[in-house]
């Protein structure tokens, strides 16, 4: 089979590592890829927004499956393109990809079908007044929401009834998240530890992978700024049997009953980002794709063929060709300083030649210039640990080992990746 990946992250590295190792996988592109998934395929210099150049690159090579990594193509239709030219996607349609790019969508859904999430109201620009009074009501803390994509910006936890006016203003009077922040959602706090489960689905069909934690904040102990992902690991122990029952039945069955009734059925991986809270686990977030870095964890964890599960979801009949091997991962980020406020790119990286067989180095925001490999981004390197036992402490072990030998001006992770699950 001819594949050809969309993006350039972490996520799409890891994806093509897992792909390349299928054996009806005969050539592997990665559009535009990084100088790690240089080595597994070839790398096409189109820029993922760029839908009608990826179109016909596609048909001129006769790529059999398109496998999109970022939001973005999604949200703004690329899958719907190719798939009217007779392309197999794996990722959902522009309608389908709401579920992520419109919180009120996704929390009127779960509303809808019964979905265990926290309880909510929804305001526009235009409910100024009923939004503050709506403040008076409610216990805190609370959680206020932009509706639309804020690059990970748009969530604010108010502890206070002050605290939650001076985001409202935020939103609607100061514009400080464009448009996207016209809308909100604001509702009930929850508490437990999260997770995330992919599923992976034709649309009716699915099957879920090991849940995965991110660690979302920069520094350790979850402490300062959100982040893209400082670091993941899978399987984590707070996701247990009975829950993996419960979020099939109560929350991914619904949810893509819920799609294919509003005539937008979900194809691809449905990201649910879970509370596990004592009345079990709730929505906090779908994503309508990959997680970034949990991918890193999670794909590494499945035995089987991957590239038979993605095709077979994209053409619509599902083949449960995957199952959990067992195994344990731990995945840290190594940043640019600075990150993720201003940070300066540019600088070489040293030690990536020395790994062993328990560690992949999945590419970031790297370039290559003249045989170097220079940091080119905020994000840089995500160093993987892959241990064929559930021993997490073991391969939080692996994954810091590598981590020493590698560096680059202003380097900073977190030391902790996994210490929630160790403790
Ligand atoms: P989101 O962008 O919706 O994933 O939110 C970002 C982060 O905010 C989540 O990972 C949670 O840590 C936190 N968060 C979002 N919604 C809630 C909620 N209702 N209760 C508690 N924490 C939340
Ligand atoms: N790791 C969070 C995300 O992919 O959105």
């Amino acid at each position: 089979m001819k594949i050809a990946i969309i993006g350039s992250g972490g996520r799409e590295h890891a994806l093509a590592d897992k792909i390349a190792d299928c054996k009806s996988l005969d050539e592997l592109f990665i559009i535009p890829g990084n100088p790690g998934t240089r080595k597994l395929g070839k790398n096409i210099r189109i820029s993922p927004d760029d839908h009608e150049a990826i179109l016909r690159f596609c048909l001129e090579h006769g790529i059999e499956l398109v496998v999109i990594g970022p939001e973005k193509p999604l949200a703004e239709g690329l899958a719907d393109i190719l798939r009217k030219n007779g392309i197999n996607v794996f990722g959902p349609s522009k309608q389908a990809a709401k579920i992520e790019g419109e919180k009120s969508f996704a929390k009127k859904l779960m509303k809808e079908f019964g979905i265990p999430t926290a309880g909510f109201e929804i305001f526009d620009k235009n409910n100024y007044d009923m939004a503050i009074k709506y403040l008076h009501k409610i216990s805190y803390p609370t959680v206020i929401k932009a509706d639309g994509i804020a690059a990970g910006k748009g969530v604010i936890i108010a502890e206070d009834l002050e605290d939650a006016k001076e985001a409202i203003k935020e939103c609607f009077i100061n514009s400080s998240f464009g448009t996207a922040g016209d809308k909100i959602v604001i509702e009930e706090f929850m508490t437990g530890q999260e997770a995330s489960v992919f599923a992976i689905t034709d649309g009716t069909e699915f099957i879920l992978l090991p849940a995965a934690q991110d660690h979302k904040r920069i520094y350790d102990g979850d402490k300062g700024k959100n982040t893209g992902g400082m670091g993941a690991y899978a399987p984590t122990p707070f996701v247990s049997e009975k829950d993996y029952e419960l979020i099939s039945q109560k929350i991914v069955e619904p949810t893509l009953r819920g799609m294919r009734e509003k005539g937008t059925p979900f194809v691809g991986c449905l990201y649910c980002g879970l509370m596990m809270t004592n009345q079990g686990p709730k929505v906090v977030e779908y994503n309508c794709r990959f997680g970034d870095p949990e991918t890193q964890v999670v794909l590494p964890l499945l035995d089987g063929d991957f590239l038979e599960l993605l095709y077979s979801s994209a053409c619509g009949k599902l083949s449960k060709s995957v199952i959990y091997n067992n195994g344990a991962s731990v995945c840290v980020v190594a940043a640019s300083g600075g990150y993720p406020d201003k940070y300066l790119s540019g600088f070489e990286i040293y030690g990536l030649e020395k790994k062993n067989d328990f560690v992949k180095i999945y590419h970031a925001g790297t370039k290559e210039i003249d045989g170097k490999i220079m940091t080119n981004g905020g994000r840089v390197l995500n160093i993987t640990s892959i241990i064929r036992n559930n021993d997490l402490k073991e391969a939080k072990r692996i994954a810091y080992n590598a981590l020493n030998k590698i560096n680059f001006e202003g380097i900073q992770y977190r030391k902790d990746i996994s210490d929630k699950a160790l403790i």
